[in-house]
């Protein structure tokens, strides 16, 4: 038995402690499973409602569903002033730290005067409910204020990773018709400010819909300035009334956008509503996370620039009245124990990031989170791609000290919330297995024809009934919506794109990605759109990227292109800025591992790129089945202009 295979077969059972005084037990499956509806109700009930909903569920236009139809709420109310009516606006909504080392503490008192503020910002210039509003943002406090007073007052927040291009900004600014862009001056990354206004200066003058750009100081940096359009956050906030009457909006109006890959070069923007969203973060965080909102100290690790960042930083911390850390930068600055130093220093009792992240510290070595205090952790959580066994024993045993179950969630962007993970209290951990459907969702593994598979059988995943925090649709783009998500097995039947195997006692275990998109680092990354950007570079005529794995990315990108014929192959140079072009056309996530100059790319008889093959190669594995290629010896070309030792 391999030591890998061995791992697979241990078993956790839940804490003692933990599952007697459990937010969710086993009975919520029962629960679920007799009346889901009744479920997703008593879920929503958590939240304050300005008016309760007629019905939960309306699906009878599929796959377009609205959820607590005719309630209305205000989704910032419900992060923020209800906390503070009930008493408990002294206690920390944010411990922020930024990557020097300056700190704020942010109560939930101050929360609801900024967020006021702000909303009152907005106001004044323009902004209305329905409107869209671009945040582009370095981890700062203000970045979570922008996105809650976008919500108090109806307007529709797309935030836009801080590491993405202006490009990739001005294509969402297009796409999104975004009137305000909420920016900063920079952030710290790394040890220096590193800019984002100018980015954002690039991007709005390609774009129509821009009328203001909103500025925080935060490093200091020198600006470009355009008057009339440029206005200081600290000029236009500051002043502004504490008081804000929030107005209940209904339970589907728009909450945000946030875009995401697909299989085309576009991004998608992916559209959630109000009150189906917070019901399900709310009640996934409380119960995925056993968070007791009194004592515990939470801390997601992730960019408010991800759909994690808004789910488990934003939205879900915050309607459960949580105390969480919110920090600026990366984990080796100033140096590699940066994390287990924020820990011991905020007592953080939970910890949730993602096995990327895990590897790296495996690959640093175990002395360094051994030099911290980590006993104050009870609970951590791991996302955004599959975690392997030796990852998830290797976490368990150096920050969880052997006491802490880990909660492997499986989600989307598309999802909103948590689809399928243990509950902490319940179930008995299999390392590497996100295991069990989220009680009130259906996913099921089928195979090609959508017949649904029984155990110890690998296929397809898909979700099976709708849920409270699903996408409402593609902005702008139903049809779209339709034929990526809901088309491959009916309209009632969700296609994730991912593959999944169902292990003998009926576990469910994520196989990565199914279609053309890449999963490097936790982040999407799509071929479509990487190759696009290699097509563009003067040299190029043709270009196939594809995912092959990586021991810490998980996937890393490799390239093979085909030059123009007047292009002069300069080797290394010409790899290297291939390589910037792609960093700075997309952003330096989607910067290639790896770019092979090729004479040509292994093509079907329909001249469908093969990527398998591709992968192979990329992977040092030996050449698949060639036999519909349209010349084989394609392929002998392609390994023979690989160096000697790969
Ligand atoms: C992958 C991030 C295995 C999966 C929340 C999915 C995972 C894509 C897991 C969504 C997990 C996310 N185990 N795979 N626990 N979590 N994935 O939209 O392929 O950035 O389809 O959402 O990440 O990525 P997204």
């Amino acid at each position: 038995m391999s030591e890998s295979t061995e791992l697979e077969g241990r078993r956790f059972p839940a804490p003692e402690q933990l599952a007697a005084q459990a937010n969710v037990g086993p009975d919520a499956y029962e629960r679920a499973a007799q009346d889901r509806l009744g479920f997703w109700a008593e879920a929503a009930d958590r939240l304050s409602w300005a008016q309760k909903w007629d019905e939960v569920l309306d699906w009878s236009n599929p796959p377009f569903a609205k959820w607590f139809v005719g309630g209305k709420l205000n989704v910032a109310y419900n992060c923020v002033d209800r906390h503070v009516e009930a008493g408990h606006g002294e206690q920390v909504a944010y411990h922020w730290e930024g990557e020097p080392g300056d700190t704020r503490t942010i109560t939930y008192a101050q929360l609801k005067d900024d967020v006021c503020k702000a909303a009152n910002a907005l106001l004044e210039l323009g902004v209305q409910a329905g409107d869209r509003v671009a945040i582009y943002m370095p981890m700062i406090p203000e970045a979570v204020v922008a996105m809650l007073a976008c919500a108090r007052i109806g307007a529709v927040h797309m935030v836009v990773f801080g590491g993405f291009s202006a490009d990739a900004l001005a294509s969402r600014i297009t796409d999104s018709g975004a009137v305000l862009v909420v920016t900063s001056d920079g952030g710290y990354r790394r040890g220096s400010p590193s800019a984002l206004k100018p980015a954002v200066d690039d991007a709005v003058a390609r774009t129509e819909s821009v009328r203001n750009v909103l500025v925080v100081r935060r490093t200091k940096q020198d600006v470009e300035w355009s008057e009339g359009r440029d206005l200081w956050w600290h000029d236009v906030v500051d002043r502004q009334s504490t008081e804000h009457t929030p107005e209940a909006f209904d339970a589907e109006h728009p909450l945000y956008i946030m875009y995401t890959s697909g299989t085309t070069a576009s991004p998608k923007g992916i559209l959630h509503t109000s009150g189906g969203y917070l019901t399900q973060v709310a009640f996934t965080h409380w119960a995925s996370f056993d968070l007791k909102a009194d004592t515990d100290v939470f801390w997601t690790s992730a960019d408010i620039g991800w759909v994690t960042g808004h789910s488990y930083i934003v939205y879900g911390p915050l309607a459960n009245r949580a105390t969480s850390i919110m920090y600026e930068g990366t984990p080796e600055t100033p140096h590699r124990g940066r994390w287990f130093e924020l820990i011991e220093k905020y007592k953080v009792t939970i910890m949730y990031t993602a096995p990327t992240v895990i590897r790296t510290f495996m690959k640093w070595g175990e002395d360094i989170p051994a030099g911290f205090d980590l006993s104050s952790l009870r609970l951590l959580g791991s996302v955004g791609e599959p975690i392997n066994p030796e990852a998830w024993l290797w976490y368990h045993k150096n920050i969880g000290g052997g006491r802490c179950p880990i909660v492997d969630t499986w989600w989307q962007t598309e999802t909103g919330a948590h689809m399928i993970n243990p509950l902490p209290g319940v179930t008995a951990l299999k390392p590497g297995s996100a295991q069990t459907p989220f009680p009130g969702i259906s996913a099921k593994v089928v195979d090609d024809e959508g017949n649904e598979l029984g155990d110890d059988s690998s296929g397809l995943l898909v979700l099976t009934e709708p849920w409270p925090s699903m996408l409402r649709t593609i902005w702008g783009d139903d049809d779209r919506y339709v034929d990526t998500y809901w088309s491959r097995f009916g309209k009632e039947v969700y296609f994730a794109g991912d593959g999944a195997k169902k292990d003998a006692d009926g576990d469910i275990w994520l196989l990565g990605r199914v279609d053309d998109v890449m999963n490097v680092s936790g982040h999407r990354i799509s071929t479509t759109e990487v190759e696009s950007s290699l097509v563009a570079h003067p040299t190029v005529a043709e270009a196939a990227v594809v995912g092959a794995s990586d021991p810490t990315t998980g996937q890393g990108i490799v390239a093979f292109v085909i030059l123009r014929g007047n292009a002069e192959d300069s080797g290394d140079e010409l790899v290297q800025q291939l390589r910037t072009h792609v960093a700075k056309d997309i952003g330096p996530i989607a910067k290639p591992r790896q770019i092979m100059v090729v004479q040509e790319l292994p093509k079907t008889r329909s001249g469908k790129i093969m990527r398998r093959l591709l992968r192979d190669i990329a992977e040092n594995r030996e050449l698949g089945d060639v036999t519909t290629l349209t010349d084989s010896s394609v392929m002998n070309l392609i390994k023979d202009k690989l160096p000697a030792s790969s």
